[in-house]
């Protein structure tokens, strides 16, 4: 028997409580969110050469590339060379890249080049999307050069209304004439979310906004505090022109090109309408290293200042730096998180940096509300950061932990958390996990105040992803939510406002249940986990509610291995249909294997 009381509120649901985390992992961003299509834009050398990019030496032509010794840039101070020598016959020569496990190419689009260039000699340069699977040319554009110091060049090229959609191609660009010219930022952008130049992917965009998230915990993870103090998220070398930003590489391996900066982070957020739950290096990297003391001064400074670019006025310094970038406006903002699992710390010096930023933050900024990423004794957070990756059963066994603790002291933020099995993306079993969490966690909203699912995303290649279970996959072209990703669509837009009595008896130990109510719409929003492999037989008293129709929105499968893929996107996907309550006493099972959500109106 499961028992509603609606009249009688019991607490309030935290109005932010569900929201968004990601980092540059899994190519998230490069090869993921940030719409860039070509693969090492800024040459990156590794010990095969300038990978993702070939020579083209086509007829006669001889060609080969080499480090050039100066770029556009001091952020970019070196290029790549091509050398092209005169030739007897025919020939064409040039560079290809073949993206992020391709390109997406679709009809009647418009695709943004540019390239900073240093020619001699090659005259116009001609950038092609070619077909790998045809040879077709899909779009193309020419570009003049003239000799002479490093110029950047822009171009656009469109598709036709017959080209296919696909992601078997790449980019061409080929030279008019024998000669050498070096290249950098060698860019190639679609059609972005909003149209924002420099933007994202419109798929992806449009995934996020159908979970209804209210904030984007931002830069990270790991990714905020990098291997080494050296390889940190340091903001300050990701704003402004593309050309200015030196790239870095990333604690999952591979080397982040820093378009996804700390501003397109914050036009995320905007594009969204959710805040942004702002990260700060806290002088703390993966691999050991920890500051404190005097040397703690220039990333607390550095910190104040990343607060001042987000939030202030043109009057100030790093305010005005935004308006200069092109955001005149600033951002809402409410909290700040200091570092990233600390607990990781093993030297103990959270305690002190802790207490050090917040000291800090907190004199120029009283305002905001400063999150720790562990408890610490010496200073008084507002929020502590608790991250979870369990199994299902691991989820269970912690479903009642925040059900007893103590509501005066900080408020919990669950800025990580997963049912992990499946892979690359969740499978069934682990949408059933996370769906018992949120119903824990949306009991329990008053204390718990924000929680984000992570990892966001995987590029699902091989070669894409270093953490598997990651609520959206996509390659170059199409992109599909796990069963976990629906599971957070239906929670997250059937939030309600607060939680009313409830009480279940007799039901299997995979059944778990949330009742909130909308307030302003008269709605009970009932949310039933059937986690068990048998049906959960229910007698519903839901008091206060009316009788007639109700609607029912079900995620089903058939087992807990059930999946969805890039191949099989919608295998799992939310049902809707309309159940007939009868409030008093209404007799219905919960199917195995399957979470509902039923929105019924209130008397
Ligand atoms: O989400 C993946 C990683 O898990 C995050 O970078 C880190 O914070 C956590 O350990």
């Amino acid at each position: 028997k499961l028992t509603v009381d609606t009249s009688t509120a019991v607490a309030t649901v935290s109005p932010t409580l569900y929201g968004l985390m990601t980092e540059e992992i899994n190519y998230s961003y490069d090869g993921g969110l940030y719409a860039e299509m070509v693969q090492n834009r800024s040459f990156k050398r590794s010990w095969q050469g300038y990978e993702s990019w070939t020579v083209i030496a086509r007829g006669t032509a001889q060609a080969k590339i080499e480090r050039g010794a100066t770029g556009p840039s001091s952020a970019l101070p070196k290029s790549m060379m091509l050398k092209i020598d005169p030739s007897a016959g025919p020939y064409e020569a040039g560079i290809a890249n073949s993206g992020y496990w391709g390109m997406a190419v679709r009809p009647s689009s418009t695709y943004s080049g540019s390239f900073y260039a240093m020619a001699t000699g090659v005259g116009s340069a001609r950038a092609r999307l070619i077909s790998d699977v045809t040879g077709a040319t899909l779009a193309e554009a020419m570009i003049p050069l003239s000799d002479g110091d490093w110029q950047k060049h822009t171009y656009t090229m469109k598709t036709s209304a017959s080209v296919k959609p696909g992601k078997e191609n790449h980019l061409e660009i080929t030279f008019e004439h024998p000669g050498t010219v070096c290249l950098q930022l060698v860019s190639l952008m679609p059609p972005t979310f909003h149209d924002r130049p420099n933007g994202n992917r419109p798929d992806l965009m449009e995934m996020m906004a159908a979970m209804k998230p209210h904030f984007l915990r931002l830069p990270g993870g790991n990714y905020l505090e990098g291997d080494t103090i050296r390889e940190r998220f340091n903001w300050k070398e990701t704003i402004g022109p593309l050309v200015d930003r030196p790239t870095h590489r990333g604690p999952w391996n591979y080397q982040s090109s820093d378009g996804m900066g700390l501003l397109e982070f914050l036009e995320w957020c905007e594009d969204l309408k959710i805040e942004p739950v702002l990260a700060v290096y806290a002088g703390y990297s993966l691999h050991g290293e920890s500051v404190v003391g005097k040397e703690l001064e220039p990333f607390i400074q550095d910190a104040l200042d990343e607060i001042e670019y987000v939030t202030g006025d043109a009057s100030t310094k790093w305010g005005a730096v935004r308006v200069q970038d092109g955001h005149p406006v600033p951002f809402p903002l409410h909290y700040i998180e200091i570092g990233n699992e600390d607990t990781f710390d093993k030297s103990g010096s959270y305690e002190e940096r802790f207490a050090r930023f917040s000291k800090s933050i907190r004199s120029k900024y009283p305002q905001y509300k400063l999150i720790a990423t562990t408890p610490v004794k010496e200073s008084v957070p507002d929020v502590v950061d608790d991250h979870y990756y369990l199994t299902p059963d691991g989820f269970f066994e912690i479903l009642h932990k925040y059900d007893t603790m103590d509501r005066k002291g900080p408020k919990i933020f669950v800025g990580e958390w997963a049912t992990r099995t499946g892979t690359p993306t969740p499978d069934f079993g682990a949408a059933l996990g996370d769906a018992a969490w949120m119903t824990s966690m949306e009991r329990n909203s008053d204390l718990i105040v924000m929680a984000s699912y992570a990892p966001l995303f995987t590029n699902v290649n091989p070669g894409g992803m270093q953490w598997s279970t990651d609520l959206i996959g996509y390659d170059a072209l199409r992109a599909y939510g796990s069963p976990s990703y629906y599971a957070q669509v239906l929670f997250g837009s059937h939030l309600g406002d607060h939680t009313v009595k409830s009480d279940a008896s007799g039901v299997n130990a995979r059944f778990s249940w949330s009742a909130t109510v909308s307030t302003e719409d008269r709605v009970l929003h009932l949310k039933l986990v059937n986690a068990s492999d048998a049906a959960q037989p229910l007698v519903l008293d839901l008091r206060g509610a009316k009788s007639g129709s109700a609607a029912l929105y079900s995620l089903h499968a058939a087992t807990r291995w059930a999946t969805n893929s890039i191949e099989h996107p919608d295998a799992i996907k939310p049902i809707v249909s309309k159940v007939s309550v009868t409030p008093g006493n209404w007799n219905r099972a919960v199917a195995a294997n399957t979470i509902e959500v039923i929105d019924i109106p209130l008397q």
